[in-house]
């Protein structure tokens, strides 16, 4: 049997199944909570035109399950992008980037028109900033960007062992009092040799669907 919090994050993936669009092509994001989602899509599969993914990992979880993955150049549009957070907040902005897709899944996120949350009610906080904020560099910019990352109040740690999908490294970054994420989220980007943070406070998600695994609470924007 699943524990409580696994029992959560299926609830929640599972309740985003009906804002799915009939023949649309679905944004699939990263995470234990979307391995949920993807399992659940497969029994909608044949009202699915195909989905776009955030990783290699859901990529590859999705055609083992017979769902077609189209490349993101060749979709002119994405309606609904599903995926999971590390934090959330009541603005719907969150901490990305736990399992190292964060700048795939912010591509997609930018592309679709929706972007629904799912999550246990854990990941739910009042400040971002507990949970370490990825963040991936260029591999030949780390010590550089963990410098200015320093100058910021952080304690940025290099994920050891860990190569993203682009090839970068992430640094994740200890001890931040995030009080402006969509200011944070532009200083943070503007660092060179950062290809993308895991705030997702300029572009948050439109819809939380949190879990505490008995109920569903529905945020909205
Ligand atoms: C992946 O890079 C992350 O952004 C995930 O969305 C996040 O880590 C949530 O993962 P879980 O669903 O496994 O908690």
């Amino acid at each position: 049997p699943l524990s409580p919090q696994e029992t959560a994050k299926k609830h929640a993936a599972e309740a985003a199944i009906p804002f799915i669009e009939k023949g649309s092509i679905v944004g699939v994001g990263t995470g234990s909570t979307v391995n949920y989602f993807i399992d659940a899509l497969a029994a909608i599969k044949f009202d699915l035109e195909g989905a776009v993914s955030s990783s290699d990992e859901s990529t590859r979880r999705l055609k083992a399950l017979g769902i077609p993955v189209y490349d993101l150049n060749g979709v002119p549009e994405i309606s609904v992008y599903v995926d999971g957070a590390d934090e959330i907040n009541r603005h719907l902005q969150m901490i990305k980037g736990g399992g190292g897709a964060l700048t795939r899944e912010k591509i997609v996120a930018a592309v679709a028109k929706r972007f629904i949350c799912i999550a246990d009610k854990s990941k739910f906080t009042k400040q971002l900033g507990d949970f370490p904020l990825p963040i991936e560099v260029i591999p030949m910019a780390r010590s550089y960007v963990a410098r200015e990352l320093v100058k910021l109040g952080g304690d940025p740690v290099y994920r050891e062992g860990f190569v993203t999908d682009n090839g970068n490294i992430i640094l994740d970054v200890h001890h931040l009092d995030i009080l402006k994420p969509i200011a944070f989220e532009e200083i943070l980007n503007n660092i060179t040799g950062v290809v993308t943070n895991g705030l997702f406070a300029a572009r948050p998600a439109d819809i939380a669907l949190l879990s505490d695994g008995s109920s569903i609470e529905t945020l909205k924007r």
